[in-house]
């Protein structure tokens, strides 16, 4: 029999792939998480091989904001201050006490034992900022943050900026600032993640679309699983100095813009919140350290969707070499291992960063991130400074 002229096929699992690929457009998102993925009871009591929460005041809740209403205004502009430009370049107050001191590879990330950071005075932070800012990414092992009251942590990091707070992720009950990495025991969700995608890999900057997005920022495990569950950072200020000078020329004067939009699509398409209406904000390709004078790639395929002024072609094809570029220079990258009271220091302004969910066998993962804001990305003209 002849088809009928016009034969309409309403096809629902295209449709539903189809609505999955307009919340996603380029971003990615490895750890989903909301109250419908984190499972109280076992995180409480324990579920089969697996202990209760180490930690169950860090246990993740997505109502601290009920008392106004339920939303967050919009983040205001301030005026911040960047505490690595006072620091002694010595480190000699950072590093009293030390007993050992190291670098992890030749071009990123350091490992530090024997420093207490909590016990650090002024001239210490005023050091950390530096020395992380040079660094990129420092592990500080063996830290008594994860058992602080909570709020002696989020004053500590303030030091260094005011908290974000975080769109969509939990937070422990009654302390917004924090942001909460969490994978309940027993949860599957990573074998599902990789029924959809081949790698868990999201090399981002944290919450660039902010319009003062994070400079020194603090992650510290609470549980995690026995191996795996590693974090891996990028130099940033490395991978512009790989380019070449007429091409970092052509960067200079570039701005992209970043959107908080997908993300907020996504916490909404697995039930959870957002607690700030998303924004887009501008920021330069390349941006200048304020402390080092050091300039950095300042794009992510999680945030950034334009080139501002170039055509959509256009724009994919450069960032398309940016992305590749900063994802296959394994020289410039670190790999940096969690074990019990570390805490990982990095800057977001030079440095990119991928979580890796490599575990699969239900084996909790915990984490608390202090995220102070920092300056706008600024740049200052090429071939002005150090680099
Ligand atoms: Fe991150």
């Amino acid at each position: 029999m002849a088809p009928a002229l016009i034969d309409v096929v309403h096809n629902a699992d295209a449709e539903q792939v189809y609505a999955k690929n307009q919340s996603q457009e380029g971003y990615k998102e490895a750890f989903a998480q909301g109250p419908k993925t984190t499972n109280y009871e076992s995180e409480l009591k324990g579920v089969g091989k697996h202990p209760p929460a180490k930690y169950p005041l860090y246990l993740p809740v997505w109502d601290n904001e009920k008392d106004i209403g339920g939303k967050y205004p919009p983040n205001q502009p301030f005026e911040a201050y960047e505490h690595g430009k006072d620091a002694d370049p010595s480190f000699k107050n950072l590093f009293k006490g030390a007993s050992s001191v190291e670098d992890i590879t030749a071009n990123i990330g350091a490992e530090v034992k024997g420093v207490q950071l909590s016990k650090l005075d002024k001239a210490g932070k005023d050091e950390l900022a530096l020395y992380v800012a040079q660094k990129k990414v420092v592990a500080f092992r063996d830290q008594d943050f994860a058992d602080l009251p909570i709020q002696d942590a989020i004053d500590f990091a303030e030091y260094f900026g005011p908290s974000h707070i975080h769109p969509a992720s939990g937070a422990p009950k009654g302390y917004p600032k924090v942001h909460l990495v969490h994978r309940s025991a027993a949860d599957t969700t990573a074998k599902d993640y990789f029924e959809e995608r081949t790698n868990s890999i999201t090399w981002h900057s944290d919450v660039t679309y902010e319009q003062q997005p994070p400079g020194t920022t603090f992650l510290y495990i609470l549980d995690g699983p026995s191996a795996g569950g590693d974090t891996c950072f990028v130099n940033q200020a490395e991978a512009y100095r790989r380019l070449s000078p007429e091409f970092q020329k052509r960067l200079h004067g570039l701005k992209a813009v970043h959107s908080a939009h997908e993300q907020a699509q996504n916490a909404l398409a697995r039930g959870s919140i957002v607690r700030r209406d998303p924004v887009a904000n501008t920021h330069p390709v390349v941006r200048t350290h304020p402390a080092t004078g050091e300039k950095a790639l300042f794009v992510n395929q999680q945030f950034v969707r334009r080139i501002a002024g170039f055509k959509k072609e256009e724009s994919d094809y450069l960032l398309k070499f940016l992305y590749d570029h900063i994802a296959y220079s394994q020289d410039i990258q670190a790999r940096v291992k969690w074990a019990p009271g570390t805490v990982i220091v990095w800057d977001n302004r030079v440095t990119a960063h991928t979580a890796i969910l490599d575990w699969q066998d239900g084996q909790r993962r915990h984490l608390a991130r202090l995220t102070p804001q920092a300056e706008p990305p600024y740049e200052t003209p090429f071939g002005d400074s150090s680099n």
